[in-house]
């Protein structure tokens, strides 16, 4: 081989093939689109923005070993928004309660955005020393009095709280000692009706470069 040839393959491949990825959106997993940079496998989009498609529904894989279905994504807003897991019939337990909740690697360029609040469900007097509202006002209430999949929590302490940026953009928790369910609503506003709830935790990520 020539040096020239060599040098050819080890510097202008690369970086040809890095500007053609670049624009490498995935292709749709079911119907549902996959825009650059997520990427479903080594192939497409950036690999730092790996999420899953099993059997056509795409999923966010976290740091707890749980896969979280994406209910929709922003490319432009550098958002998704996943599926609050859900909670085991007849119990008051989250279906990630084994991992504690979601919990975000770090090492990624994802996090929780600002825009969720956060209803824990069954918990412990422990949880009454963080700034939560935990009052008979609270979004929580309405939740386990109304709807169907949170009828095993009634009657227990629950709380919610807007995730804002003084708290870790990481994780939410559940554990035992703790609260044992949650759920999350993107945009919850006072008084909106229980209809109109969009349930989801919202995702943001830093693009790539
Ligand atoms: C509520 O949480 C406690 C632990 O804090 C647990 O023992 C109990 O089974 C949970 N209740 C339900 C209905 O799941
Ligand atoms: C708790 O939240 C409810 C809405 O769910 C609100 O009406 C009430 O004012 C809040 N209470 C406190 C102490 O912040
Ligand atoms: C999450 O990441 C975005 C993008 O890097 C950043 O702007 C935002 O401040 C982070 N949010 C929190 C709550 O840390």
């Amino acid at each position: 081989m020539t040096t020239l040839l060599r040098m050819f393959l080890m510097f202008l491949v690369p970086i040809l093939l890095s500007h053609v990825s670049a624009d490498n959106a995935c292709p749709k997993c079911g119907s549902t689109e996959v825009p650059y940079p997520l990427s479903t496998d080594g192939s497409c989009g950036n690999s730092r923005y790996r999420v899953y498609c099993n059997n056509g529904v795409l999923e966010f894989l976290s740091g707890g070993g749980f896969y979280y279905k994406i209910l929709s994504i922003n490319p432009s807003a550098y958002k998704l928004v996943i599926s609050p897991p859900p909670i085991k019939k007849d119990t008051c337990y989250s279906s990630d309660f084994a991992s504690e909740g979601l919990k975000l690697d770090e090492s990624l360029p994802f996090n929780v955005s600002t825009h969720n609040t956060v209803m824990l469900l069954n918990c412990t007097d422990n949880i009454l020393r963080s700034p939560l509202n935990c009052s008979s006002s609270s979004f929580c209430r309405l939740y386990e009095e109304e709807v169907e999949e949170a009828s095993g929590c009634r009657n227990t302490l629950c709380c919610h709280y807007l995730k804002d940026s003084a708290m870790t953009s990481h994780m939410i928790r559940v554990r035992a000692g703790g609260c044992s369910a949650y759920t999350s609503v993107v945009d919850l506003k006072l008084g909106a009706p229980l209809d109109s709830w969009n349930y989801g935790i919202e995702l943001q990520w830093v693009p790539p470069n």
